[in-house]
């Protein structure tokens, strides 16, 4: 989905680095930026190109719910929450740009053809009450305003009228589609289970077995594993970059060590005889 886009962006500096070398090189995501250009948090010297540099949002992460109750996505499935980039120690920024938020995701998508990328989002980037455009609206103008690569100025050339908007939803589809956490899960015999309880180490282990570093599993607080986020750097840009995994930068993970259901979706939490309910419930 990113390559007609890449090429638009690329087409000059493509030609250019082609000559200059005399060859022609078929990684058009490098070449954009130059061959080597920086790492996001680990670079050595200052970056003034925030175009090819992601600052100060430079840990990048693609965050997953599971959402069992309310259930949402595919009973095998996690499902997408967001792309948000944070500072390199954990803090970050939101609402970056309040001209460039969106109430119309769906239409932006559709005017810039992109169907399969939208229908891929309906069944994979849910809301758990059903409100998909809104939460999609919320990722945008929350997370994706704050991404430095995906300021329009960096997408001068291309003749798609939203290129920011494309990339941002089109990036976190795709690296949704290397992260099947369900999959990496259940290959280490973690599978949802209404009785079972699995430690946070197990967790974080039969995540590390593939992508080399451990998560951010989220649980609720009464100990249901709910949410995993999976840390990035990046070389490059966001829309063309590398990405690169890398250790939790700050947040950290909300699960007890032990005792952490994960349960299948659809399964209704036993309700509690001890107490009374609460006179009021906090804001969540
Ligand atoms: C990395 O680049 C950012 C953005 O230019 C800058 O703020 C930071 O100081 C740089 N880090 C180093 C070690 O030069
Ligand atoms: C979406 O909303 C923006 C801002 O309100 C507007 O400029 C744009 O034309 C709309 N896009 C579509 C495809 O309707």
């Amino acid at each position: 989905m990113m390559l007609s886009l890449s090429l638009v962006v690329l087409g000059l500096s493509s030609l250019v680095a082609s000559a200059d070398l005399g060859i022609s090189i078929s990684l058009p995501s490098l070449l954009s930026c130059g061959l080597f250009p920086q790492t996001s948090c680990r670079n050595t010297t200052v970056q003034t190109d925030l175009c090819c540099f992601n600052a100060p949002g430079g840990q990048l992460l693609m965050t997953q719910f599971w959402d069992f109750s309310p259930s949402a996505g595919p009973s095998n499935s996690w499902t997408i929450h967001g792309l948000w980039p944070d500072h390199c120690d954990g803090t970050y920024d939101a609402n970056c740009d309040a001209s460039r938020e969106l109430s119309n995701i769906t239409q932006t998508l559709k005017a810039a053809k992109q169907t399969t990328l939208l229908s891929y989002m309906n069944t994979y980037w849910k809301d758990q009450n059903g409100n998909d455009e809104s939460f999609w609206e919320h990722e945008w103008n929350k997370h994706g305003t704050c991404i430095s690569t995906l300021e329009p100025k960096c997408f001068k050339g291309s003749r798609d009228p939203t290129p920011d908007v494309v990339a941002y939803f089109d990036k976190t589809v795709s690296l949704f589609q290397q992260l099947p956490t369900y999959l990496f899960l259940a290959a280490n015999g973690i599978v949802p289970d209404a009785k079972k309880t699995y430690t946070l180490a197990q967790i974080n282990n039969a995540i590390k077995l593939f992508t080399g570093h451990i998560p951010t599993a989220g649980c609720t607080k009464d100990g249901y594993l709910s949410e995993m986020w999976y840390h990035y750097v990046v070389q490059g840009s966001v829309a063309t970059g590398n990405f690169i995994h890398a250790d939790p930068d700050g947040s950290k993970s909300s699960c007890p060590a032990t005792g952490i259901k994960y349960v299948p979706k659809g399964f209704v939490k036993p309700t509690t005889t001890a107490a009374p309910a609460p006179a009021s419930t906090p804001a969540a």
